[in-house]
């Protein structure tokens, strides 16, 4: 049925076909759907299709028809009919980089942080919260990451990965992974096994990547993704290669985090690996960024991690950088989105370098802390996080065919969601055709 839809031409279609559901009238509707090939590089970054007085047509679950309301109500009649005046409509967004199951928060840390106390390092944290994490239930961490999932899909996150990595050993990995595997909520749930995070306190390193590599046989039913930490403070390349080929062998899609902390020739292996995704950035090279460009590696910029460990503001009393690489973060990005890359951007959501699940933070930081226009950080939070989970056929962009993942705003168009910050801007989310999750109207002058 749906197929005779979208291949009728108007002139051929006297009668309108009824469907589910129809928004019409939206101020603006934003496609994020690629000129062509998959995702959306260099500058067409910055034109976005958006469509005035726009509608959609839904049916099981499915975009049927998308256009000027005009056209699409000429041809569908809706069960149900949204009015969206004055309002813009978008793909939901999807967040391919979340520590979604822990327990415990790392706010007293910060908080010294903050004042000028220098901070824990990366391990020390993530050892913190996974003791704290093993002393909760499965039941606590499931219900922990359902709440997660309420607030992001309030916020327009449609789809969001979910990484395994505070468990530090076999068994407490696999748990994590259960718990993962055991999120039942309108929002999609990706799963990530990410053995490698850091290499725990006291077992020898050695012995460490061998495990996790005898692990992913057993968790492999449980996670569609292998990530690992490729960083000074994580693991060097050749070990990285080691649990990427074994990984691959055994059919997972492979995730980096990569030179975070410092340059561990993170992105250079992640792409010699042929990953799906390489992740933080923070300290790219200009050889990482040409490799990039000529991959399908897409890289993923945090900006909620630049944000919150305040890489971008000297402390009180700092004379100068810690490290003067990272000021220089919206140089290095522009580099990389003009030399063609495909670049995402994601919230890293963690209790510890990025306490955030809302990905319109995130487009609002990345404008304000990377210098990226509108468009720019709009297709790298829809389709361009799409490709990089590998569903770019079936979400990312409000496209025939594609699910009804969308997102109805209380403002009038994309520039609006990037211009304010700080209240949650949704007026209702649609996954899968139904109506989620209205949110309160907070701010809405449409
Ligand atoms: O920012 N390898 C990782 N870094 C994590 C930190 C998580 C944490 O601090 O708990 C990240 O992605
Ligand atoms: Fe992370």
């Amino acid at each position: 049925m749906t197929g005779l839809q979208m291949s009728g031409g108007l002139s051929s279609q006297k009668t309108p076909v009824e469907v589910d559901l129809v928004i019409a009238h939206a101020a603006e509707v934003l496609t994020c759907r690629p000129a062509s090939g998959r995702g959306v590089r260099g500058a067409d970054l910055g034109r976005p299709e958006r469509i005035a007085d726009g509608a959609l047509a839904i049916d099981g679950g499915r975009i049927v028809a998308v256009g000027p309301s005009a056209e699409v109500l000429a041809r569908h009649t809706g069960r149900e009919v949204l009015d969206a005046t004055g309002r813009l409509v978008t793909p939901g967004f999807v967040d391919t980089h979340t520590h979604l199951v822990h327990d415990g928060y790392r706010h007293e840390e910060w908080g010294r942080k903050v004042l000028g106390t220098p901070g824990g390092s990366l391990a020390s944290g993530i050892g913190h919260t996974a003791r704290t994490t093993a002393a909760a239930g499965f039941e606590r961490l499931r219900d922990g990451a359902l709440s997660r999932l309420d607030t992001m899909l309030a916020h327009g996150t449609t789809t969001a990965e979910a990484k395994s990595g505070y468990g530090l050993t076999a068994a407490a990995e696999r748990r994590l992974l259960q718990v993962v595997a055991a999120l039942d909520h309108p929002v999609d749930v990706v799963g990530t096994f990410l053995g490698a995070h850091v290499p725990p306190p006291g077992a020898p390193r050695e012995e460490h990547v061998d495990g996790v590599i005898a692990q992913l046989g057993e968790v492999r039913h449980l996670a569609e993704f292998c990530d690992v930490t490729c960083d000074p403070a994580g693991f060097a390349p050749a070990e990285c290669l080691k649990i990427a080929r074994a990984a691959d062998e055994h059919g997972y899609r492979l995730r980096f985090h990569a030179d975070q902390t410092g340059h561990g020739a993170g992105a250079e292996t992640a792409v010699e690996a042929g990953a799906a995704s390489a992740d933080h950035l923070e300290h790219v090279t200009d050889r990482a960024i040409g490799m990039l460009a000529d991959s399908d590696t897409v890289a993923t910029l945090l900006p909620g991690v630049s944000y919150h460990l305040m890489d971008m503001v000297p402390g009180p009393g700092e004379e100068g950088w810690s490290d003067p690489r990272r000021p220089r973060l919206a140089e290095r990005y522009r580099r990389l989105v003009d030399s063609g890359a495909l670049v995402a951007l994601a919230t890293d959501y963690n209790p510890g370098s990025s306490p955030n699940l809302s990905m319109q933070a995130v487009l609002q930081l990345a404008a304000r802390l990377y210098r990226l226009g509108y468009g720019e950080v709009w297709h790298m939070s829809t389709i361009n996080a799409a490709v990089s989970l590998g569903r770019d056929a079936d979400i990312g962009s409000l496209e025939p065919g594609k699910r009804a993942d969308a997102v109805i705003w209380n403002v009038p168009s994309h520039e609006h969601v990037v211009n304010r910050f700080g209240a949650n801007l949704v007026a209702s989310v649609i996954k899968d055709g139904a109506l989620r999750a209205p949110a309160r109207r907070e701010d809405g002058d449409a």
